[in-house]
């Protein structure tokens, strides 16, 4: 029971719908069976802030999926507000020191999450390229991740395939959040490069995000209930080792 308790915190459902009135009908269908949520661009600008409050009321984790990037003393505000709203994480990009800098004396003692975005993953070599970059977007997640975690930030959003790599070189207390995950034979739908929960978990991930697998499926709650398996099995391996 407690192995699935943990399993469950481990899984992020991404809310990727256009409406507020979606996102609950999915949330009451999925009920005691996820525990985090996250809520990203599209939501937010429907009336997703107001759903946050009303998930955390009701004791659900909020996974608040902003990309902040802005001048240190604007990111420090908004990262304040979004602590004062109690949202358990929050994302913020990881570009450069003072955005992270002024992200972490935003959250100040309230215990949120903050998590880097290291390299977009729609990003490839030609892309950083024309942003004056000339890192591989790997060594560019590794040196970003190094930086984040410098800096007092608590973990980076990652692909499964990186998450290795980064675990390998920034050690055990910091988060890896790894979105792109599949159960084995399902559909991949615009992902290309995806992982296995179990894979994912073995490769270091702490979090792992799902999205259509879980909110297309024909019973939301069952697919969930699969994810929440994989993770607790996967758990008990990687404690085994
Ligand atoms: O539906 P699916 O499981 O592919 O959704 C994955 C979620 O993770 C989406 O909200 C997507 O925006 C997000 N994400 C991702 N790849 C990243 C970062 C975030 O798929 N590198």
């Amino acid at each position: 029971m407690e192995n699935l308790e943990r399993a469950r915190n481990k899984l992020i459902v991404a809310l990727d719908v256009p409406t507020v009135e979606e996102a609950e009908n999915l949330i009451g269908r999925l009920g005691d069976d996820v525990s985090v949520y996250k809520i990203g661009l599209e939501l937010v600008m429907a009336g997703g802030l107001e759903l946050a409050r009303r998930l955390i009321r009701e004791g659900k984790q909020v996974f608040l999926d902003m990309k902040f990037l802005d001048i240190g003393h604007t990111v420090e505000r908004a990262v304040a507000n979004a602590a004062e709203l109690g949202v358990t994480y929050l994302t913020i990009h990881g570009h450069d020191r003072k955005t992270l800098d002024a992200a972490v004396v935003g959250r100040g003692s309230s215990g949120m999450k903050l998590l880097a975005v290291t390299v977009l993953t729609n990003l490839t070599a030609a892309d950083l390229e024309i942003q004056g970059n000339r890192l591989s977007p790997a060594d560019l997640v590794l040196h970003r991740a190094q930086l984040a975690r410098a800096c007092g930030v608590d973990g980076i959003v990652a692909s499964g395939q990186e998450a290795d790599m980064v675990r390998r070189e920034v050690g055990s207390d910091f988060l890896i959040v790894t979105p792109g995950i599949r159960l084995p034979g399902s559909a991949l739908d615009d992902q290309q490069r995806v992982m296995t929960p179990d894979s994912a978990v073995a490769a270091g991930a702490d979090l792992i995000v799902v999205g259509r697998p879980i909110t297309r499926a024909d019973d939301p709650a069952d697919a969930a209930r699969a994810f929440v398996a994989h993770i607790a099995a996967a758990l008990e391996r990687r404690s085994a080792t």
